[in-house]
């Protein structure tokens, strides 16, 4: 199999966040006058990203409004989310090596129709689909399916693990040779080769088998994104690419270490998970032009908003009623995603700042890491990163699209290149040679007593 990971090379990844990963990205000069809903917009960034050789873009999603206070924080820019799957499918035509992984939510969908979607996409895009597996944190996306309030956290993930394996069990419902195509007898597919799915579980049951061959990669890239304790246990279960964000290098490095060992008490090789770390990058052609931009940027984000933003970490948390110049104050236990949480409480007290200092800082980079300097300065960062085992590559989540990731893409990735640190060319075509990662093995390779007859095929005719 082409291998780049193989070469001591780091992986990368896009992820465009509405208009700019930055909150305040789009009101910069620098931005583009970009409408959300139009496909150009994206189409410019993954062009960008392909001519960067990177290894896919990731399109996050959320299928409701976060939980801000106010009206006004609600009218910020990345409420506009459009359903990642039919983007990726669209961009698929417009690219030919670049992978593209859709966040899709374990707890508002049903896993024959995710599998179904992302099977699709892996045959429409010639293997290069990803899954970004999230439990969703938001109440209001529970209220748009069906329910008064999200699963509680525990319920989440056990509804996840479920989900996913369910959805494996879809892909696995057609023998990678099934389809026969045979003119003469007439028989599409060889009815011997294709299985029922068969399950019923606490959360879910699904007859199968699947409409559709198995996906060219066998199983779409599986990644995953939660950081609580059941998060990374999933992770460690059943995932092939973590996404986290680091504040600091120190972190990044315990966080790799325990995820790796905890890869490997599950019986997995430490290289079946990549963790890509998410770094927001401004290039500029001087750190102090750089860091001006970053300055401004985080000028440009207003106070109630950024407080508002910092309170939809902890679950919706108002912290108007607080001194904006006092510290982060105690916050209740609450639903929303507890790994980060942790992470900007630590984040504050080692920095030692204010209210709303964090508030800024966490409304602009998301907790994602601003890297701010020359394309030099930004490579050796990365590589600095990289060679200390803090990432085996880095999520680029650009502040302002598309301008700032070709800035990226042309300034930082070829010095990255001319040190060995990444590709000089594609090697490989589905997003599973760009990872070095196996297709993964059908439950029924091998196991002809798994094979269940589909329930309908035994129906007799009326
Ligand atoms: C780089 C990155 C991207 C993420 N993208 C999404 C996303 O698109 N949608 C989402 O609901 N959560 C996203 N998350 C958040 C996690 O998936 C979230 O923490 C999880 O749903 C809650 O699980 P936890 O309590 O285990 O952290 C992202 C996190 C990171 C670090």
């Amino acid at each position: 199999m082409a291998d780049d990971v193989a070469a001591g090379q780091m992986s990368l990844f896009a992820m465009p966040m509405g208009s700019g990963a930055h909150a305040a990205g789009w009101r910069h000069p620098l931005a583009a006058p970009s409408r959300l809903t139009d496909i150009g917009h994206y189409r410019a960034i993954a062009e960008i990203a392909e001519r960067g050789l990177f290894d896919a873009l990731f399109l996050a999603d959320a299928q409701g409004f976060r939980p801000v206070a106010g009206r006004e924080a609600y009218a910020a820019v990345d409420a506009v989310r459009m359903d990642p799957v039919t983007v990726l499918g669209a961009l698929s035509m417009v690219t030919d090596r670049l992978g593209l992984i859709a966040t899709l939510s374990t707890s508002f969908n049903e896993p024959y129709s995710a599998a179904r979607r992302l099977a699709t996409l892996d045959h429409v895009s010639g293997g290069r689909a990803g899954w970004n597996v999230v439990t969703s944190t938001t109440e209001n996306e529970a209220h748009n399916f069906g329910r008064d309030a999200h699963y509680g956290h525990a319920e989440r993930y056990a509804r996840a693990e479920e989900f996913v394996e369910v959805a494996r069990a879809v892909w696995d419902s057609w023998d990678g040779d099934g389809v026969t195509a045979d003119k003469a007898s007439g028989r599409y597919f060889d009815p011997d080769k294709v299985h029922a799915v068969a399950h019923a579980g606490a959360h879910f049951r699904v007859a199968g088998p699947a409409t559709m061959p198995r996906p060219p990669q066998g199983h779409p890239v599986i990644v995953q994104a939660g950081a609580s304790e059941a998060g990374l246990a999933m992770a460690a279960r059943m995932a092939e690419a973590v996404f986290t964000s680091h504040p600091s290098l120190e972190s990044a490095v315990a966080f790799y270490g325990l995820l790796k060992g905890q890869v490997e008490a599950m019986g997995r090789p430490r290289d079946a998970l990549k963790i890509l770390t998410a770094v927001q990058p401004i290039v500029a052609e001087t750190t102090a032009e750089a860091v001006a931009i970053a300055d401004e940027l985080e000028a440009l984000i207003p106070t109630e908003l950024a407080l508002s933003l910092l309170g939809m970490q902890f679950g919706g948390f108002d912290f108007a009623g607080f001194d904006p110049d006092g510290p982060l104050p105690a916050i209740p236990p609450n639903n929303a995603s507890k790994g980060s949480q942790t992470r900007i409480i630590e984040h504050a007290a080692r920095e030692g700042m204010s209210l709303v200092q964090i508030a800024r800082h966490v409304a602009g980079g998301r907790t994602s890491k601003t890297l701010a300097g020359t394309a030099e300065e930004v490579a050796d960062e990365l590589a600095r990163w990289f060679r200390a085992g803090a990432a085996d590559g880095f999520v680029i989540a650009a502040p302002i699209l598309p301008d700032m990731l070709a800035q990226f893409v042309d300034g930082v990735v070829p010095i990255l290149q001319a040190r060995g640190l990444f590709r000089d060319r594609y090697r490989g075509r589905t997003l599973r040679e760009h990872l070095g990662l196996a297709v993964p093995a059908s439950r029924h390779d091998g196991h002809p007593e798994r094979h269940v007859e589909p329930e309908i095929w035994q129906r007799k005719k009326p």
